[in-house]
């Protein structure tokens, strides 16, 4: 087999699906690919930490987002702005620790990578070194397509992040939604043509229009993965802690809660402190003699 010939593994790529096809190691770009090429849609979630990938990892999802959504999802900031690259790195290699069949993405936080290709050159590498993640994400179109250029070259895999970008909230003056409008519209699909052009494997569409989302999934070759995108994109994104209820107040209109972990969570909590101020628990089998 020489170098550019591909491995059994990665023949296995375009002929098995992401759902129970791919079992003895990580997903990987090509699955991807090939899940575009055969119409079959996949599930990204984010997770923070180890113990939560494990389960996501085990439950078949096959590619996890370590986000900078931790900022204000697991970390107790209001926004991901302050989200730093230390964090990011010791967060990310915990998901990658818990691990082991989904394809890891690493997001590059905000001011670690606007300045420079080479500055994002650089974090990526932190990512991949020293987590051990198998891709990281960014946000921007046209004006990322550089840097997305230079990590591409360089080996390392990345997917693009448009739409709603959460790191310029403070600009955005919030969250609302992108791409309504002809120029707007069109600066979306400029946007995602330029990070296809770049190399980006896949692309991030936030808040955005069903429609124009449904036209960009249609016009690019690489994989659309949704959040508030609407139904026809190739892959659809939530944040775990959005999905599974555990998210205090109120929620964004795209998410769907599948469970209602807060309430289950508080109900444990207040019945463990019942029984301890009751004198209930440790009963006799808890105690050692
Ligand atoms: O940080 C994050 O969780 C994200 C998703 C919302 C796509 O970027």
């Amino acid at each position: 087999m020489n170098a550019s010939s591909p491995s059994p593994a990665q023949n296995q790529a375009s002929t098995t699906t992401l759902y129970g096809g791919v079992t003895n190691r990580r997903v990987t770009v090509r699955d991807l690919a090939a899940a575009k090429q055969r119409g079959e849609k996949w599930s990204m979630l984010t997770a923070y930490d180890a113990l939560t990938a494990g389960v996501f990892d085990e439950a078949g999802i096959p590619v996890l987002l370590v986000g900078d959504s931790a900022g204000n999802c697991h970390l107790g900031y209001e926004t991901t702005v302050p989200v730093t690259m230390d964090q990011m790195v010791m967060l990310s290699a915990a998901v990658v620790r818990g691990t082991k069949r989904a394809m890891i993405v690493a997001d590059l936080p905000f001011g670690s990578y606007q300045e420079s290709p080479a500055q994002a050159m650089h974090n990526a590498a932190r990512l991949m070194k020293e987590a051990g993640v198998g891709a990281v994400k960014l946000e921007g179109g046209e004006r990322s397509a550089r840097s997305i250029e230079l990590l591409v070259e360089a080996g390392v895999p990345v997917m693009a992040h448009i739409g709603l970008t959460p790191q310029s909230v403070h600009a955005l003056g919030g969250y609302p939604v992108q791409g309504r409008g002809d120029e707007a519209a069109h600066q979306l699909l400029r946007d995602a043509k330029a990070v296809q052009q770049s190399g980006a494997f896949a692309v991030v569409l936030e808040a955005v229009p069903a429609e124009l989302a449904a036209q960009v999934t249609e016009q690019l070759a690489i994989p659309t993965v949704g959040i508030g995108g609407g139904p026809d994109t190739d892959a659809q994104v939530l944040v775990w802690t959005d999905m599974a209820g555990m998210t205090a107040g109120r929620v964004p209109k795209f998410v769907k809660q599948y469970a209602d972990l807060r309430t289950v969570l508080g109900d444990a909590a207040r019945a463990y402190a019942q029984d301890v101020r009751t004198g209930a628990f440790p009963a006799a089998e808890h105690s050692f003699h």
